[in-house]
Order: structure tokens, then sequence, then C-alpha cells
């Protein structure tokens, strides 16, 4: 079965590298011309989908499948979806499939999306289609792609309304295999993600994607923008600067201090200051005696700054446009 699928897919690149920039209207041309008989034992398609197909797959038939017909994908009036003229219905997808129709489900469909089916066979039905969108431009090197993870991992098409795509239930589509970050997201600070298990939650304001591209992208960890400051400073604009004194590890990069998921620290921070503030700012200065209160530094301010947050004098962390803000007091 895999050896007929990729076949047919095989064939199904050369026509769309042709078709070429046409991109998803590519795709009609080359499930037609799949239906020129190349090898003896190429499968076929039935010709009647949906309809032979619903005969057994209906409401009330076994495995129902009749939810597809909710999906935007069942647009006729779209000549480039599976039900579109020219295309196969059920078989855009399922492959060619009449044997399996005509022997009464004896024999398997051409593609079957199940967990033994392998993910580069499932995906690349949907590619047929979906492969020359912009959308999908960074697929082949996604992380999800490398990593085995299936479209029908996360997309549900076989009804009205696909989890992934809404935004109170998306969170819990990713939460299935990211466990780690469903914990990030229940801390006292974080981003207010959708987390329905969380009676004390805030809802629905952001989701997953208004950070990631889980079709992959050219930045680090799938962000939707190529750093992880140009993806915060999708929202929080004000902290782009330009400032007259700046904070480098700022400039360098959020995640310096923050934790873009979440923090049981205030303000998603990594580490409460002055520990924060210490990672980087150590013995030399008056900093180091901040709280210890040992006077190191014989020309430091240790008695004023002892027992005090680094926060009370040097507020403006992000950068300052002050004139005398050089060390980030105003
Ligand atoms: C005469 C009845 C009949 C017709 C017509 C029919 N099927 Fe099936 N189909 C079955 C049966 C029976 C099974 C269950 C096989 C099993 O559980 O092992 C099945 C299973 C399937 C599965 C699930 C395979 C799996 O193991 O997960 C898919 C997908 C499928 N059919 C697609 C189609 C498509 C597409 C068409 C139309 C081209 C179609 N079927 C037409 C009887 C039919
Ligand atoms: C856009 C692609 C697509 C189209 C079109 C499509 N399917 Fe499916 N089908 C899938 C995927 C993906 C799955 C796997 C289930 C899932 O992950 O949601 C599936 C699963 C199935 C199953 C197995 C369900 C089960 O309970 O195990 C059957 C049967 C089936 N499809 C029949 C059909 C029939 C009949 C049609 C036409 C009326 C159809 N499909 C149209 C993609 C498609
Ligand atoms: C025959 C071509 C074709 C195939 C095969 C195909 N798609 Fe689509 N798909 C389309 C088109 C065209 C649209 C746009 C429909 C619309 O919104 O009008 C679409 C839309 C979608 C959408 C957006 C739905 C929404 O809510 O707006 C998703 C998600 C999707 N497809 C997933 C898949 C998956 C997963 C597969 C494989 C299981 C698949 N598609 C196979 C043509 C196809
Ligand atoms: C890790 C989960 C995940 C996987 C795997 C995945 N998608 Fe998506 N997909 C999403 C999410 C989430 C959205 C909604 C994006 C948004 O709202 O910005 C989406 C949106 C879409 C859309 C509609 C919007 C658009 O970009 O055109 C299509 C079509 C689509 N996916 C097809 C696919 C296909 C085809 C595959 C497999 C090659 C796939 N997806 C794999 C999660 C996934
Ligand atoms: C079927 C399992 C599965 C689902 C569902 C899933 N992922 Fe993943 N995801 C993985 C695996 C496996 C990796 C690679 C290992 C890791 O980093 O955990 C990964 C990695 C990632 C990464 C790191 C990417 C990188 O380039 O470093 C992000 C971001 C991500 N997923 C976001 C999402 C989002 C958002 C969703 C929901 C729309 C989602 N995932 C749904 C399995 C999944
Ligand atoms: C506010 C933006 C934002 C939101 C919302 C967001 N992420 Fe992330 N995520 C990031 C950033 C930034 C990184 C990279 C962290 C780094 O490089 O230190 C990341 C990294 C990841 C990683 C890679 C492993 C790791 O922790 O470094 C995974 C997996 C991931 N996110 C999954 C998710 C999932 C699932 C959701 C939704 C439940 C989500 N993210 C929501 C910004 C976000
Ligand atoms: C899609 C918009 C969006 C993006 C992108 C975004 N944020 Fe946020 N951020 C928010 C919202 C909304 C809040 C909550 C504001 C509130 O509760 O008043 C917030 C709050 C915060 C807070 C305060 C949290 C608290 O506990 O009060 C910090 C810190 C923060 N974001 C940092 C970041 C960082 C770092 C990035 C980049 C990795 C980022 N944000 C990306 C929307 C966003
Ligand atoms: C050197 C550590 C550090 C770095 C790097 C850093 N922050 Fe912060 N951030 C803080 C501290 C400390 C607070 C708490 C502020 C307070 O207590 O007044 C904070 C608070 C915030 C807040 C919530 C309060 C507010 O000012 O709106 C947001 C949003 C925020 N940071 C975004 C960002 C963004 C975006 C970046 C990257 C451009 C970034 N931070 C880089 C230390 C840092
Ligand atoms: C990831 C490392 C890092 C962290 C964490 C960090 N800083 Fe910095 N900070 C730097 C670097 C690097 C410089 C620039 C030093 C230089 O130019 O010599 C700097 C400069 C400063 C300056 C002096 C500005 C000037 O040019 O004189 C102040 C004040 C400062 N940081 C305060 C803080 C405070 C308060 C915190 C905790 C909220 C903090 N820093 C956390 C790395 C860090
Ligand atoms: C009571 C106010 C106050 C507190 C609290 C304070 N600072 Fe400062 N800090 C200053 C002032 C004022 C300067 C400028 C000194 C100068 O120009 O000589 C400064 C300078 C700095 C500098 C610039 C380098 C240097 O030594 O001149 C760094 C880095 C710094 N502080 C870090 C910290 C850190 C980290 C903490 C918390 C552990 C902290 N400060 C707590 C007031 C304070």
């Amino acid at each position: 079965m895999t050896k007929t699928s990729r076949g047919f897919s095989r064939f199904c690149i050369s026509a769309v590298l042709i078709a070429g920039v046409f991109g998803v209207q590519g795709i009609a041309h080359c499930q037609a011309a799949d239906e020129t008989p190349a090898a003896e034992s190429a499968p076929e398609y039935s010709g009647m989908s949906p309809t032979l197909c619903l005969g057994c797959h209906g409401e009330r038939g076994m495995k129902p499948a009749a939810g597809i017909l909710q999906h935007p994908m069942a647009n006729q009036a779209d000549p480039n979806t599976p039900f579109g003229e020219g295309n196969h219905a059920c078989e855009s997808c399922h492959g060619p499939s009449k044997a399996h129709a005509m022997s009464g489900g004896q024999k398997p469909p051409a593609v079957k999306f199940n967990a033994e089916t392998p993910f580069e066979v499932k995906n690349e039905s949907c590619l047929s289609c979906h492969g020359k969108q912009r959308s999908h431009f960074h697929w082949p090197g996604a992380t999800h792609n490398i990593e085995g993870v299936a479209c029908n991992d996360c997309h549900k098409v076989h009804q009205a309304v696909d989890p992934v795509m809404d935004v109170e239930t998306q969170t819990e589509v990713c939460y299935t295999c990211h466990q780690e970050q469903r914990a990030q997201f229940l801390r006292q600070s974080r981003h207010p993600v959708q987390a329905a298990s969380n009676a004390f939650s805030h809802t629905g304001l952001m989701t997953c994607t208004d950070c990631h591209n889980p079709h992959g992208s050219d930045g680090a960890a799938s962000l939707n923008r190529s750093t992880v400051n140009e993806s915060c400073y999708d929202c929080h604009a004000e902290k782009r600067g330009p400032y007259l004194w700046e904070h480098q590890p700022v400039r360098e990069d959020c995640s310096n201090c923050h934790n873009p998921h979440g923090s049981n620290y205030p303000n998603l921070l990594n580490a409460r200051t002055p520990w924060l503030c210490q990672q980087c700012h150590s013995a030399v200065n008056h900093s180091s005696t901040a709280l210890s209160g040992i006077d190191v530094a014989p020309n430091s301010f240790d008695r004023r700054v002892v027992g005090k947050d680094c926060m009370n004098c040097h507020a403006k962390v992000h950068g300052s446009n002050h004139p005398s803000g050089v060390a980030l007091t105003r």
C-alpha cells in the first residue's frame, strides 16, 4: 500500500513542478493527469466519490465520514478543494480507492491516515494541494516535519470546526504533546493563553500561534518572527526603543530575563531580583554588596543599597531616554 501511494505522489510532484507558480491550481491538473492509467497495477479512482463512499460511510454506516462535508474544504464552488470540479472528493485525500470500495472494504483504501500509515504518506496527500502555499514555505525544514508529526495529528478535517484552528481550543491540541508548556502556562505569571483546566485562568486572549508557526519558520523555536525580540515587539512595541541608554541584554534577547510562557516569579522573570541581576552583575560593583552589606568596594554606596531591590533605583531596566539615565535609574 505504501508503495502505491509513493508512486502516486512521485507522479504528482512532477506534475506540480510543471504547474509551477500556479500553486494549488496545478493540483487539479496533477490529479487529472493521474487518471491516465500509467502502469497496469496503478490503483484506480472509483469515479463515484463521494456518493459511493458515503453509501457505506454515511451517518449510520461504519466509520461515519460525512463530517468532512461540514468542513470548509467541502466547498464545491472552489475548484481547488477536494470536492471542487475535476477533483476526486474523498479520494483526493484517501487516494484512488476503487478496489477498496468494490471489495466492500476488504482491500484497504490507498491512504488510511491511521497510526500505522507512515507520516510521509499522510502528509504528501495533504501537501499535494497545500505544499505550494506561502504558509508551508518552511515546512520541509520545520521541526514538526523532521520529528514526524503528521498534518492530521493537529488537524481534524472530518468535522465542521477543526479544534486547532479555534482560539478557544488550540492550546489543548498542542498540550497533548507539549506537557511541559502546559505546566509553564499554569504558573502564577503567564501569558494569557487558554488554559481550560485551570478555573482561575484568563481565557482565550492569546494562542500559541500568536508567537509560533507550527508549520515552521526561519526563526529559532519556529517563531513567527526571525528573533525572540521581534516576536515580543509585535505586542510590546514600546520595548523596541530606540533608547538613548540601552541595556545590552534587553537588546540581545528578552529571554535573558523572561520566560516567554510562564514563571512563578512576577513579570515572567527567570529569577527574582536581585538574583536575576546578579547572574550578570557580580562582585566588582556595588550591586554585589547590595544585600550582603559588606563593604568590598571602597567607592560604592553600599549603605544606601542594602536591603533595597535593584529595581528601586534602576527602574528603567529596559532602557532609558533620560539624558542622565546612563545607569538606567530614570
Ligand atoms: C461497500 C462498503 C464500502 C464502501 C463503498 C467504501 N468503504 Fe471504506 N470501509 C469499508 C469497511 C468495511 C471498512 C472497515 C475496514 C476495517 O475496519 O478493517 C472501511 C474503512 C475505510 C477507511 C478506514 C481505514 C482504516 O483502517 O483506518 C477509509 C479511510 C475508507 N474506508 C475510505 C473509503 C473511501 C474513500 C471510499 C470511497 C472511495 C470508501 N471507503 C468506500 C467499507 C466501504
Ligand atoms: C481533506 C482530506 C480528506 C478528505 C477529502 C476525506 N478524508 Fe477521510 N480522513 C482524512 C483524515 C486526515 C482522516 C484521519 C482522521 C483524522 O485524523 O481526523 C480520515 C479518516 C477517514 C476514515 C476513518 C475514520 C475512522 O473512524 O477511523 C474514513 C472511513 C474516511 N476518512 C472516509 C472518508 C470519506 C468517505 C470521505 C468522503 C466523503 C473522506 N474520508 C474525505 C482525510 C480526508
Ligand atoms: C484537492 C486539494 C486539497 C487536498 C488534497 C487537501 N486540501 Fe486542505 N484545503 C484545500 C483548499 C482549496 C482549501 C481552502 C478552502 C476554503 O477555505 O475555501 C483548504 C483548506 C484547508 C484548511 C483550512 C480550513 C479553514 O478552517 O479555513 C485546512 C486546515 C486544511 N485544508 C487541511 C488539510 C489537510 C490536513 C489535508 C490532508 C489530510 C488537506 N487539507 C488536503 C485543498 C486541499
Ligand atoms: C503542530 C500542529 C500542526 C501541524 C503538524 C500542521 N498544522 Fe496546519 N495549522 C496549525 C495551526 C495551529 C493552524 C492555525 C494557524 C493560525 O491560526 O495562525 C494551522 C493552519 C493551517 C491551514 C490554514 C491556514 C493557512 O496557513 O493556510 C492549512 C491549510 C494547514 N494548516 C494545513 C496543514 C498541512 C497540509 C499540514 C501538514 C503538511 C499541517 N497543516 C500541519 C497546526 C498544525
Ligand atoms: C503529535 C505531537 C505534537 C503536537 C500535537 C504538537 N507538537 Fe509541537 N513538537 C512536537 C515534537 C515531537 C517536537 C520536537 C521536540 C520538542 O521540542 O519538544 C515539537 C516541537 C515544537 C516546538 C519547538 C520548535 C523548534 O523549532 O524548536 C514548538 C514551538 C512547537 N512544537 C509548538 C507546537 C504548537 C504551537 C502546537 C499546537 C498548534 C504543537 N506544537 C503541537 C510534537 C507535537
Ligand atoms: C508570547 C509568545 C509565546 C507564546 C504565546 C508561546 N510561546 Fe512557545 N516559545 C516562545 C519563545 C520566545 C520560545 C523560545 C524560548 C527561547 O529561545 O529561550 C518558545 C519556545 C517554545 C518551545 C521550544 C522549547 C522551549 O521551551 O524552548 C515549545 C515546544 C513551545 N514554545 C511551545 C509552545 C506552545 C505549545 C504554546 C501554546 C500553548 C506556546 N509555545 C506559546 C514564545 C511563545
Ligand atoms: C500576541 C501578543 C503578545 C506577544 C507576541 C507577547 N506578549 Fe507579552 N503580554 C501580552 C499580553 C496580552 C499580556 C498580559 C497583559 C495583562 O495581563 O495586562 C502580556 C504580558 C507580558 C508580561 C507581564 C506578565 C505579568 O505577569 O504581568 C511580560 C513580562 C511579557 N508579556 C513579556 C513578553 C515577552 C518577553 C514576549 C516575547 C517572547 C512577549 N511578551 C510577547 C501579549 C503579548
Ligand atoms: C535584564 C533583564 C530584562 C530583560 C533582558 C528584559 N526585561 Fe522585561 N522586565 C524585567 C524586569 C526586572 C521587569 C519588572 C519590571 C518592574 O518591576 O518594574 C520586566 C517587566 C517587563 C514587562 C511588564 C511590565 C512592563 O514594563 O510593561 C514587559 C511587558 C516586559 N518586561 C517585556 C520585555 C521585553 C519585550 C523584553 C525584550 C525586548 C524584555 N522585557 C527584556 C527585566 C528584563
Ligand atoms: C544576561 C546578563 C544581564 C542581566 C541578567 C542583567 N544585566 Fe545589566 N547589564 C548587562 C550588560 C552586558 C551590561 C553592559 C555592561 C557594560 O556596558 O559594561 C549591563 C549594564 C547594566 C547597567 C549599567 C548601564 C551602564 O551602561 O552603566 C545597569 C544599571 C544594569 N545593567 C542593571 C541591571 C539590573 C538592575 C538588572 C536586573 C533587573 C540587570 N542589569 C540584569 C548584563 C545583564
Ligand atoms: C539605592 C539605589 C540603588 C540600588 C538599590 C542599586 N543601585 Fe546600581 N546604581 C545606582 C546608581 C545611582 C548608580 C550609578 C553610580 C555611578 O554613576 O557611579 C548605579 C550603578 C550601577 C551599575 C553600573 C556599573 C557601576 O558599578 O557603576 C550597575 C551594573 C548596577 N548599578 C547594578 C545594580 C544591581 C544589580 C543592583 C541590585 C543588586 C543595584 N544596582 C542596586 C543605584 C542603585
